[in-house]
């Protein structure tokens, strides 16, 4: 199985960002770890600050592969362009947030993504990557 990992603006400072709301792992540290946990899976990891980088890698890969997981940091609660690229391939979505986005500014609350994703992962962290692949994987799902 392939799934795609996409990360939008701002995560590429994991680790460094806000730590005591994203913690102090870098993203790059935790890759290893995934790629540990599922031996069996092609990992495909992009990360970009730029929202029409995000939707041309949706494009790429996203008709040929077995999942995405994304977390499109702020375009999250903005973007009706990346909204419409995960309807428009065939790959099923799963959307995480590292924080909680319920707990935090009203501005967090929306996301233009959820409906377009099979689920939403939100709070427990880079553990949620985790929770997303092991859903994508499933054979059932
Ligand atoms: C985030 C939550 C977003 O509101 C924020 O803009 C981020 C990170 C998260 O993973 O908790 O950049 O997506």
């Amino acid at each position: 199985k392939q799934i795609l990992i996409i990360n939008g603006p701002n995560l590429n400072l994991l680790g460094k960002r806000e730590p005591t709301i994203y913690g102090n792992r870098s993203f790059v540290d935790y890759l290893k770890t995934i790629e540990e946990l599922f031996p069996e899976v092609q990992l495909r990891y992009f990360q970009s600050n730029h929202e029409g980088e995000l939707i041309d890698k949706i494009h790429e890969l996203g008709f040929d592969i077995d999942g995405i997981v994304i977390n499109a940091g702020a375009y999250t609660h903005t973007s009706i362009a990346i909204a419409d690229a995960l309807s428009a391939v065939t790959a099923p979505a799963v959307e995480v947030h590292i924080s909680n986005v319920h707990a935090r500014e009203s501005f967090r609350h929306h996301s233009y993504l959820s409906a377009k994703c099979k689920g939403v992962i939100v709070g427990l962290g880079l553990k949620g990557y985790e929770l997303a692949i092991q859903y994508l994987v499933m054979n059932d799902k």
